[in-house]
């Protein structure tokens, strides 16, 4: 059974079609790359995933139920093992790391009051062991506005880990990433997939995208224009196919 199952998806803006019959699928255990022009609609893709817009026909089941996109929501995506990484504000740049972490989800007494101590550890545990923070600069107290845009992506992906989310969904950020931050940002995925869960991540770097993903799909002005998987394509394959597509797409205009 598929993780997430899209059905001839389809989302308006207004006049703008983002997704026009979109069939998608992410399998358990399994790191699908999403490939796409500016504007092509992968961000959409995955904000009606998560729960963020509603779509507007089609189908979607998330571990075989059948979603109703009257009713869901980011907080049923949670619920059903699906975090995301947004590509705009990942995280609330002033708040302290320990409240991001557990944003939505306070650990509380039977009074309701915030359980601040255990929350701090937790998040230091978090640091540590999945993150891998080496103690230096950042602790649970530093707003996340310190930390470098790979730490931050690193935060947003130990909170999925921690909270052991069966899918994360990675829309790579808009401001460049070092080379640093990208492999750090690479690592997380290879653990992810370690630990059985599945990821798709955005990116516009097919070489970032190429050596974690197990599949690649390919995105074009809201349609799925190709699906590969990587045993099935060399890098510079995969590549040629884009530069393809992106010159059929010229001839149509
Ligand atoms: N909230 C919105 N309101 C209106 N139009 C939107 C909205 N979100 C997306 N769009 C439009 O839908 C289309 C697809 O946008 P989307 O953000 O999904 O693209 P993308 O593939 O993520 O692009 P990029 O690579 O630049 O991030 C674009 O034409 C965009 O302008
Ligand atoms: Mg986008």
């Amino acid at each position: 059974m598929s993780l997430v199952e899209l059905k001839n998806i389809y989302k308006s803006f207004g006049g703008v079609v983002a997704l026009r019959g979109i069939n998608f699928e992410i399998g358990s255990n399994e790191v699908v790359g999403i490939l796409g022009d500016n504007g092509a609609g992968k961000s959409t893709l995955i904000k009606i995933i998560t729960g963020l817009h509603p779509f507007d026909d089609g189908e979607m089941y998330i571990k075989g139920q059948k979603i109703d996109p009257k009713t869901y929501s980011v907080k049923m995506a949670h619920e059903m093992g699906i975090e995301t990484v947004y590509q705009e504000k990942a995280l609330a740049a002033k708040q302290a790391l320990w409240r991001n972490i557990f944003l939505g989800r306070q650990i509380t007494n039977r009074f309701g009051f915030i359980k601040v101590k255990e929350e701090k550890e937790i998040t230091n545990r978090i640091m540590r062991d999945i993150i891998g923070f080496t103690g230096i600069g950042a602790n649970p107290d530093s707003t996340i506005k310190t930390l470098s845009g790979g730490e931050q992506q690193g935060v947003a992906i130990g909170r999925a880990m921690h909270f052991d989310a069966d899918l994360v969904i990675l829309d790579e950020p808009t401001i460049a990433l070092s080379l640093q931050e990208v492999r750090k940002v690479l690592n997380f995925i290879r653990k992810i997939k370690e630990n059985g869960k599945s990821c798709v991540y955005i990116s516009h770097n097919i070489a970032n995208v190429y050596p974690v993903s197990d599949r690649f799909v390919a995105i074009d002005r809201g349609q799925v224009v190709g699906n590969y998987r990587r045993e099935d394509i060399t890098l510079e394959e995969l590549n040629d196919e884009l530069i393809r597509l992106t010159k059929v797409k010229e001839g149509n205009n």
